[in-house]
């Protein structure tokens, strides 16, 4: 008797895998999609996963998510059955699903043609808006800059991420979800106006500063697409991978506007990129990286629509931060020790910046001190903003803080840079920075215990609002003079917000 029973589960161990196949099958795919690849539920891949922990995933096929239409299956299924079903949501599917020309060109959706207005349908400045990305429900709030109250909310995707995108009038907001949606709303009505999939896992989109085309990024599959941004028709594919073919995640892409094209950091191959959208463009653009549909096997023929130099780099970098003139890219070396800085009309690498610590580029800003150009930036495993002089590339001051922080934000018409320090125990803490004398002025609590994150300054730079980046969480607005809180909004986990103005005029003192 014991010994069959042991044989049975001999035999049962190699058929785990499978079992959580059949199961997903039976309990997960009317609402996840067959190939897991997302319907009513999110996609199930491990990519589109990265940032939910395994056993924060058991938790939820086990108890689900309030106020959603994941139920939790704790009282359907035992707990190897949940666990099967967890290894496999994390394990990768069997082949890399495609998704091409066709596959995307099914999924978009024009929903509405923007109205005929000279203005927006409230009284609103409409280059003082900000869209404020609320995570913990999956809506999006416009907030009108001035009165500092909200004029439109709406539902977004699942997990947007990766930054609002404004048309350069500021009318049309573009937003990126994790599972490769783009969707466009009107911020003068409130409405959703378009909707593509360009991915199956996105890092993040750009959007050109003539108004024409969209840049969005994949982890999954390793694609560069780009749409027109007026309707969202995917104009191109750009199967991304190095000179010999290996392929690459993109890991961010960016405007870079006096060059009128898009900067594609690659996570995988020694390159970065750079699209042009120029009309008729330089012949300096050698078109040697094409369409997505051709295939690699064609070998690298002149045929892309957009043209893209490849810029050869000594090793893979990530993250990067540009100059205002976009003359040098600055990006972060994998061994998170150092900074190259790699001048962007030579192609070469001109300089190493000692930045121990993992620094997060993608969220430095710059300033003039002692009439000089500096960048700073926060750092992920280091209580400490580094200080650069970008005329020789040398650390003027490592200033230390009470944590590793996330983002930071300045502004033009303020002496003051904000930071968060919320990588570290002192989470609740946002700290000031005074970009004359490079010292810490102040350090404010906003609600002492609870997460404070990610600072954007409005139009003016008169007010400084802070995210409280909990679940019942808060904005929070503070006269950046005075450092005094004016107001607090409720809001689900807001995460980004994004001004409208700071955004599309590139001010120097945000991400773009
Ligand atoms: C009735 C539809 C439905 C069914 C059936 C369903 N889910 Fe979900 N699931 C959802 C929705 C909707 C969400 C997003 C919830 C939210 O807003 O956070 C979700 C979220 C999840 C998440 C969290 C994803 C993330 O990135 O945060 C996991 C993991 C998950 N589901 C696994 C499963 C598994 C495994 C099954 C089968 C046992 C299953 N789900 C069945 C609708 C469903």
């Amino acid at each position: 008797m014991k010994r069959a029973f042991a044989l049975a589960m001999l035999l049962a161990a190699p058929a785990f895998a499978a079992d959580g196949d059949r199961l997903y099958t039976e309990h997960c795919a009317a609402c996840h999609g067959a190939d897991r690849l997302g319907a009513i539920g999110p996609a199930l891949l491990p990519e589109n996963l990265g940032r939910l922990k395994k056993a924060e995933a058991a938790r939820v096929i086990a108890e689900g998510r309030a106020a959603t239409r994941m139920d939790g299956f704790g009282a359907k299924l035992n707990a190897e059955q949940i666990a099967a079903l967890t290894d496999y949501v994390f394990s990768p599917p069997a082949a890399v699903p495609d998704w091409g020309m066709a596959e995307i060109e099914a999924t978009r959706t024009v929903h509405a043609e923007p109205a005929k207005l000279d203005r927006p349908a409230f009284t609103a400045d409409p280059l003082n808006l900000f869209t404020v990305v609320e995570t913990g429900d999956h809506h999006v709030t416009i907030l009108d800059g001035d009165r500092m109250e909200p004029v439109a909310r709406f539902a977004s995707r699942f997990a947007l991420h990766g930054g609002a995108k404004y048309s350069p009038d500021g009318r049309f907001v573009y937003l990126a979800s994790r599972d490769g949606w783009v969707s466009k709303y009107d911020m003068w009505t409130g409405t959703l106006l378009a909707e593509v999939r360009a991915g199956i896992n996105t890092r993040n989109v750009a959007a050109s500063h003539d108004g024409r085309y969209l840049a969005v990024g994949n982890v999954l599959p390793n694609t560069l697409v780009i749409l027109d941004a007026v309707d969202l028709h995917p104009m191109d594919i750009i199967a991304v991978a190095g000179e010999k073919g290996e392929r690459s995640r993109v890991s961010a892409v960016y405007t870079a506007p006096p060059r009128s094209s898009f900067m594609v950091a690659l996570k995988d191959v020694p390159e970065m990129w750079e699209l042009t959208y120029k009309d008729g463009a330089d012949p300096v653009y050698r078109g040697f990286v094409h369409n997505y549909e051709a295939g690699m096997a064609e070998g690298l023929a002149d045929n892309s629509r957009f043209p893209i130099r490849r810029i050869r780099l000594s090793e893979p970098l990530d993250d990067f931060f540009f100059d205002l003139p976009y003359r040098n890219a600055i990006g972060a070396a994998r061994d998170g020790k150092s900074g190259r800085v790699v001048n962007l009309t030579t192609g070469r690498e001109i300089a190493t910046i000692d930045l121990p610590g993992m620094p997060h580029l993608g969220s430095g800003i710059t300033w003039t001190y002692q009439g000089r150009p500096v960048m700073a930036s926060p750092h992920l495993k280091e209580a400490v903003v580094s200080i650069i002089d970008m005329t020789t590339w040398k650390t003027i001051k490592r200033l230390p803080t009470l944590g590793p922080g996330f983002f930071m934000r300045g502004h033009e018409r303020s002496p003051y840079a904000w930071i968060d320090v919320s990588l570290g125990k002192d989470k609740d803490a946002i700290q000031i920075i005074d970009t004359t004398t490079l010292e810490i002025v102040k350090t404010l609590r906003p609600r002492p215990g609870r997460t404070a994150a990610h600072v954007e300054f409005s139009r003016d730079g008169r007010f400084a609002l802070v995210s409280i980046m909990e679940d019942q969480g808060e904005l929070i607005v503070y006269d950046a003079a005075s450092f005094e809180e004016i107001k607090a909004l409720p809001m689900r986990r807001p995460s980004g917000k994004y001004n409208v103005f700071n955004k599309i005029t590139y001010s120097s003192g945000t991400s773009h």
